[in-house]
């Protein structure tokens, strides 16, 4: 007789998440192995997870008619691993301060595969962004264009040479609204981000007036993180390539590019068994499910037909697309493994409650945004999730809870996982590799875990240390 076949959660990817000998096997490693090894909490992350996004990126450009270029969006995760896998995966970087360049430059991208954005650019930073002659820097505002002058102007005294002229593209804030967290929103004009439209072309007079210092050769706009529509991106991409032919109409200067930002969501529902407790904007956002070759195609077909109409053809066929992609990357390619560690039953209400020791400061998402990141039991990832219980993290915070403490549901209330959880059990969180281990921090004196990078051969590797007591003095004097 054939054993019964049991589908396999909707949480797994097959030979990256998978259930084997009823637990959770990451790329074929056996998830509690890695706690016994590296300790807990700990940070796990998949190479050949990154690789398949980035892939999936790459096979979206090829839908497409314009050359596309990807810079990562460091801020995603700047730990030097991932970046050096990012780096052989043959796409550019995205930096957001002169530490993020630093990084990008040590781990070996040229300076020709770096784009430097940023509100608050301080003289050192742009020094540093001129001095490496960096594909682009992104500047925000009117007034940072003679920052960049002044810096390509310092360097050149530094150098004792000619001036050599630093590209420079102008980010533009078109009152451009999404579907996603207020906070993850950066076309809005209430926003911090960016030259408003009706600056813009003084901005591109004020940025063309010393060729001989800037080289205006893009335009730019980041709608925002998780964007679940394709529209805001369609109506971005319209924007810039009109004001693309306005200015240079107005001043006869062609602009290069086209840079369409990141924000390219990533579905942290894939698992929805928790969904219907999430209200249905929360829902659509997190569950978001839109694919590169659609937000590429459409953009393109919008500025092909506004194109026409205009007789600029030859303008976009001319232009090259930069996306700045980031969660798409990396998101879902890194997990974090925990243990419960101690637990309690509140007579009063009959909650069961796990206490475990990863709390907010590993996840800063997980409190700021209530970003929801599914819970499964590595342990036992082959048995049914359907107890209920509170989760909460080890900092000394009420807010250092897995649900929504201020009871405006953008969390379940309760995560469901298999009956009779013991303390020494390791859960996982899934979907954390974003904005997770680049945000956190040692609060509670709590030394920073250690995170794992997964290779394609079934091996893996340290790709952060675990922090000591010792690492908590770094930095301060007594
Ligand atoms: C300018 C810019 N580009 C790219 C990104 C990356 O966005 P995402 O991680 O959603 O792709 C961000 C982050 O919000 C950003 O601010």
């Amino acid at each position: 007789m054939s054993s019964p076949v049991i589908a396999a959660p909707a949480w797994t990817i097959p030979e990256f998440l998978e259930v084997k000998d009823r637990r959770l096997s990451i790329n074929g490693t056996d998830a509690l192995k890695l706690v016994q090894e590296f300790g807990s909490p700990l940070f796990v992350f998949s190479e050949s997870r990154i690789r398949t996004n980035i892939d999936r990126l790459k096979h979206a450009a090829a839908t497409v008619d314009r050359p596309i270029r990807f810079f990562y969006a460091s801020k995603a995760n700047s730990n030097m691993a991932i970046l050096r896998t990012v780096l052989d995966s043959g796409i550019d970087v995205e930096v957001n301060s002169g530490g993020e360049l630093f990084k990008a430059l040590r781990i070996g991208f040229r300076p020709d595969q770096i784009i430097f954005n940023g509100t608050s650019k301080s003289n050192d930073e742009l020094d540093e962004a001129v001095r490496a002659g960096i594909h682009a820097i992104n500047v925000d505002s009117v007034f940072e264009i003679g920052l960049v002058e002044e810096s390509v102007r310092r360097i050149a005294t530094e150098r004792g040479a000619a001036a050599r002229p630093a590209r420079v593209t102008l980010r533009l804030v078109p009152e451009i609204g999404t579907r996603s967290h207020l906070g993850l929103q950066t076309a809005l004009l209430t926003s911090k981000f960016g030259i408003s439209s009706s600056e813009v072309l003084d901005a591109f007079r004020r940025g063309l007036q010393n060729p001989d210092l800037i080289n205006i050769c893009g335009i730019h706009i980041h709608v925002g993180s998780q964007t679940p529509d394709v529209e805001p991106f369609t109506e971005a991409f319209r924007s810039m390539w009109e004001h693309l032919v306005t200015i240079h109409r107005e001043t006869g200067h062609t602009l290069e590019h086209i840079n369409l930002g990141g924000g390219i969501p990533v579905n942290y529902l894939r698992d929805n068994s928790q969904a219907d407790q999430l209200p249905e904007h929360e829902r659509d956002m997190l569950g978001a499910d839109l694919e590169p070759s659609t937000v590429l195609t459409e953009a393109l077909r919008v500025a092909r037909q506004s194109a026409r109409q205009k007789g600029a053809e030859q303008l976009l066929d001319r232009i090259t697309i930069l996306l700045e992609p980031g969660r798409s990357v990396i998101a879902d390619a890194g997990l974090v493994l925990t243990t419960v560690l101690n637990m309690k039953q509140r007579p009063e209400t009959g909650d069961v409650w796990l206490l475990t020791d990863a709390g907010y400061n590993l996840m800063l998402s997980m409190n700021n945004y209530k970003w929801y990141y599914h819970l499964i039991s590595a342990s036992r990832a082959s048995e049914p999730h359907e107890s209920e219980y509170k989760v909460a993290g080890p900092l000394c915070d009420s807010g250092d809870v897995y649900f929504d403490i201020e009871r405006s549901g953008r969390l379940p209330d309760y995560r469901k996982l298999p009956a009779n959880i013991q303390p020494g059990e390791i859960l996982a969180l899934l979907n954390c590799g974003a904005y997770s281990l680049a945000q956190m921090f040692p609060y509670n004196g709590r030394p920073l875990p250690a995170a794992i990078i997964t290779r394609e051969d079934g091996s893996f590797d340290l790709a952060r240390r675990r922090d000591s007591y010792e690492d908590l003095l770094t930095g301060d004097i007594w």
